[in-house]
């Protein structure tokens, strides 16, 4: 077996690789990726994954505490023996259908000396752009700028460097329930991991799925889960819509276990098997056996039958994402089409089905950003486009904030308690959600 590489490895420059670690607390799967990269390269060396099924969440929310800690300390515990480290830190990513987002604007004054707009005036517009009346049980997640106005003068994406004595902020602003962050941050914490940044899926997963380019002529990205459908919408390189719906993979599983009268796992079984999204583009209509329940004999089904109950729920959910598209304003403006990623996607001819329903060019996203050195080919499917994208985004953020990642080698301060007192020892969960909740 190969050796894999360390944080301690020194890259062919002898400059140590930095570390980033997504977390994807999924409704079917928890993933966790353990990642180098270098200073001059976007690309992530992929050194460790830990996966097992998801227990403890439903649709994408965390229902119970005990069994989300416990799931999320396996899927640690095998990135950490894969990649040989310690695991200090986490991106984690965010769904469920208590997200909201709505656009909203911030005004400041310049008041330097020459009028010149610098990164701090920046930040001090996001920071007025977070002042919003929201409800008392509600939360900001993000708050992404869309477009500065100076002056009167609109369209500016990038405003440091340019005069003027009045700047406002067009921002896409991201909310979700406070309870199901705070949990989130309590299942990762208890694990004695803090949580580096908590970020919206669909954004995240942007960050694997879709390029530059894309982005740019306007696209639409439809992450479909086991339990939401996560939508964004880019324009002018810019976010401007995200949406999440409770209805994905998890559905059409139900549907067949009621429609074949078979328990869940078996189910989940035949979908993988012999699903199908599109009856048009069956080419072999496969006959096979579904097990008898309560000694009753196996009957034969025909893949194209199993299709008829596939294809109307999949129609449903393309259904959903074209009316939060049309939501967005921006369904005329996405001249890359629709970019679909996410477990369901690995149904054959579900892009067929995208393209009919949304009458848009559709394409299967697979996460990019890997370089072919360790474990790229384990994460090579729409599966994992989330934690990639969750793992790229702490490196967007590292290189942005200018600053090291902290080293997260094994002489890292978790691996220190643990040999110290044998055991992990509990992070104060409160603290870090009490800065979150300051922060806003
Ligand atoms: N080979 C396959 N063929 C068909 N469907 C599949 C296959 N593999 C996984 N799925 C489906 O993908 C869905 C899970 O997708 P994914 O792993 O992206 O979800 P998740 O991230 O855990 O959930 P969510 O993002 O909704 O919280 C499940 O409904 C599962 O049945
Ligand atoms: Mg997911």
């Amino acid at each position: 077996m190969a050796t894999l590489p360390t944080a301690s490895n020194e890259s062919e420059n002898g400059v140590e690789p930095r570390i980033t670690v997504g977390l994807d607390i999924g409704t079917s799967k928890v993933c966790a990726l353990i990642a180098s990269y270098d200073e001059d390269s976007d690309n992530l060396n992929i050194l460790g994954i830990g996966i097992t099924d998801s227990e403890g969440l439903n649709r994408g929310v965390v229902v119970n505490i005990d069994k989300t800690v416990k799931t999320i300390k396996k899927v640690i515990e095998q990135a950490e023996q894969q990649a040989g480290i310690t695991i200090e830190e986490v991106v984690v990513g965010i769904a469920g259908d208590h997200i909201e987002a709505f656009q909203s604007r911030g005004i400041i004054g310049i008041s330097n000396n020459n009028r010149e707009i610098i990164q701090e005036d920046v930040d001090r517009i996001i920071k007025e752009s977070r002042n919003i009346k929201l409800p008392p049980e509600r939360s900001i997640l993000h708050v992404i700028p869309q477009e500065f106005i100076i002056d009167g003068q609109d369209g500016i994406t990038a405003p440091i460097g340019m005069s003027g004595v009045r700047m406002e902020a067009n921002v896409h602003v991201v909310t979700g329930l406070s309870t199901a962050i705070q949990n989130l941050y309590k299942c990762v914490e208890r694990n004695g991991i803090k949580v580096k940044d908590i970020v919206l899926e669909p954004l995240a997963c942007s960050h694997a799925v879709l390029n530059e380019e894309e982005k740019e002529v306007g696209v639409g990205l439809i992450d479909i889960g086991g339990g939401t459908t996560d939508i964004a919408i880019f324009e002018a390189n810019v976010i401007r819509f995200t949406s999440v719906f409770g209805v994905a993979g998890k559905q059409v599983t139900d549907d067949i276990r009621k429609g074949l009268g078979i328990i869940a796992s078996q189910a989940e079984r035949i979908k993988r098997e012999y699903g199908h999204g599109f009856v048009n583009s069956i080419m072999n209509d496969e006959v096979f056996m579904i097990p008898g329940i309560g000694g009753r004999k196996p009957i034969e089904i025909n893949k194209s039958f199993l299709c008829k109950i596939i294809q109307p729920r999949l129609e449903e959910i393309f259904e959903f994402a074209l009316a939060e598209i049309r939501r967005s304003g921006y369904g005329g403006s996405l001249g890359a089409g629709v970019v679909i990623t996410g477990g369901a996607t690995l149904i054959p001819g579900v892009d067929e089905v995208a393209a009919e329903i949304l009458g848009m060019p559709v394409k299967i996203g697979y996460p990019s950003g890997i370089s072919y050195q360790g474990l790229a080919p384990e994460v090579e499917s729409p599966m994992y486009s989330t934690c990639v994208g969750l793992a790229l985004y702490g490196v967007k953020k590292a290189k942005e904030a200018g600053i090291d990642v902290e080293d997260q080698s094994d002489e890292s301060s978790r691996s220190k308690e643990k040999s110290k007192s044998g055991k992990k020892e509990k992070k104060g969960w409160g603290e870090t959600i009490k800065n979150f909740l300051n922060d806003i």
